[in-house]
C-alpha cells in the first residue's frame, strides 16, 4: 500500500483524495505553504513513514485573477511545482501533479497528451510552465490535464466554485439567465477524477501525461441547460456569445481533452446527476 501526501487537501479535488485514500496525510495552506522551499522539504523528510507518493492539488486557479497577479500565478502553479519535483525526485517519490486544458489556445479543437501546449492566458500559460518543471525535474511522474471541474467545494474558504454551484445559486433569479454558448470544454467529476488517479497509482500505469475527464463535452450554454432540466427548475437559459461577458483573461472557443491512454470515465451528465441529487 502506498502512502500517500495530499497537497491542497481543502480545495475541491484534494478534498476528494482525502476522503477516498486510505489514511493519508493531507495538508493545506495553513499545515505548510509549498511556495516555501525549505518549509515543505524539510517537512515532508519529517514525515515517518516518508511518503511514496505525493498529489499535488495545490494551485493558482483564479483564471482572471492571473492577469492581474501573474507572479502569484506563476510562484504556485511553476515555482512551487518545480521545487516540490526536486523534492520528489531527491527522496524518490511519485508526483502526481493537475494541470488543464487552458494550456491549449482552442486552435485545433481536439487535444491529444503529446500535443504541444500553446497557451493564451497568464493562467494557461503559468501551468505549461508547471508541467515543464515536472518534466523536467521529477524523475517519477504523472501529469493529468483536466477540465471544468465540479463537485462539493472544498472545505477552504477560497476553493473554486464549480459552475455548477454558481447556476445553483441563481436558481431563484426572476430574470433569463445568460450562459456562453461559443465555449466548450470536456467537464469533469471531481470524485470520478480522484478515483481514476487512485487507479492509475494503484495498477501502477507508465508515468507520463494523461488526460482525463468525464466523457462528452459541454458549452456553459449546454450545462447549464443540463443543470436545470435534471432539477426541474423552470429557468431560461438563454445562449450568448462569449463577447456579451467580457472577462479579463482570453479561454480557448474549444479546448477538449483526448484521452488515448486511460479506461474512459463515464459521460458527463450521468456524474452530474449523481451530484445534482446531493445538493439542493
Ligand atoms: N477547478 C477547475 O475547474 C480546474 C480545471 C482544470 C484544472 N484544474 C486543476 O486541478 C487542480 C485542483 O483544482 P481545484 O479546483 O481542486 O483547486 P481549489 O479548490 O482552488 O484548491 C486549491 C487548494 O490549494 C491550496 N493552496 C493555495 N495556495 C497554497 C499554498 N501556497 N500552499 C499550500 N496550499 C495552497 C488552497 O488553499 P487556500 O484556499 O487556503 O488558498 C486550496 O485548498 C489544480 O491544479 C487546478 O489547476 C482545475
Amino acid at each position: 500500500m502506498e502512502n500517500i501526501l495530499v497537497l491542497g487537501a481543502k480545495g475541491m479535488l484534494g478534498g476528494q483524495f482525502v476522503k477516498i485514500l486510505k489514511n493519508p496525510v493531507g495538508w493545506d495552506r495553513d499545515d505548510c505553504d509549498v511556495t516555501k522551499y525549505d518549509e515543505l522539504a524539510a517537512k515532508i523528510r519529517n514525515l515517518n513513514p516518508l511518503p511514496s507518493v505525493i498529489i499535488n492539488c495545490a494551485a493558482f486557479n483564479d483564471v482572471d485573477g492571473a492577469e492581474i497577479k501573474p507572479d502569484a500565478a506563476f510562484k504556485l502553479n511553476k515555482e512551487a511545482v518545480g521545487n516540490l519535483a526536486k523534492i520528489a525526485s531527491k527522496l524518490d517519490i511519485t508526483l502526481v501533479h493537475f494541470s488543464t486544458n487552458y494550456v491549449f489556445d482552442g486552435g485545433q479543437e481536439e487535444y491529444a497528451e503529446n500535443d504541444e501546449p500553446r497557451p493564451i492566458s497568464v493562467y494557461g500559460a503559468s501551468k505549461a510552465e508547471g508541467e515543464k518543471e515536472v518534466e523536467k525535474h521529477a524523475k517519477k511522474f504523472y501529469i493529468i490535464r483536466t477540465s471544468v471541474l465540479f463537485g462539493p467545494k472544498g472545505e477552504s474558504e477560497l476553493s473554486k466554485k464549480s459552475f455548477i454551484d454558481l447556476m445553483l445559486a441563481l436558481k431563484d433569479a426572476e430574470y433569463d439567465i445568460k450562459a456562453v454558448s461559443d465555449e466548450t470544454n470536456s467537464i469533469t467529476y471531481a470524485p470520478d477524477l480522484a478515483t481514476a488517479v487512485e487507479r492509475m497509482i494503484e495498477d501502477r500505469y507508465p508515468y507520463g501525461i494523461y488526460h482525463i475527464t468525464n466523457q462528452g463535452s459541454a458549452s456553459w450554454y449546454n450545462l447549464a441547460q443540463e443543470i436545470f432540466s435534471i432539477k426541474k427548475i423552470p429557468v431560461n437559459v438563454v445562449p450568448v456569445s462569449s463577447d456579451e461577458f467580457p472577462r479579463k483573461a482570453q479561454r480557448p472557443k474549444k479546448a477538449l481533452l483526448l484521452n488515448t491512454k486511460f479506461p474512459p470515465l463515464r459521460p458527463w451528465q450521468e456524474a452530474l446527476k449523481e451530484y445534482l441529487s446531493t445538493v439542493s
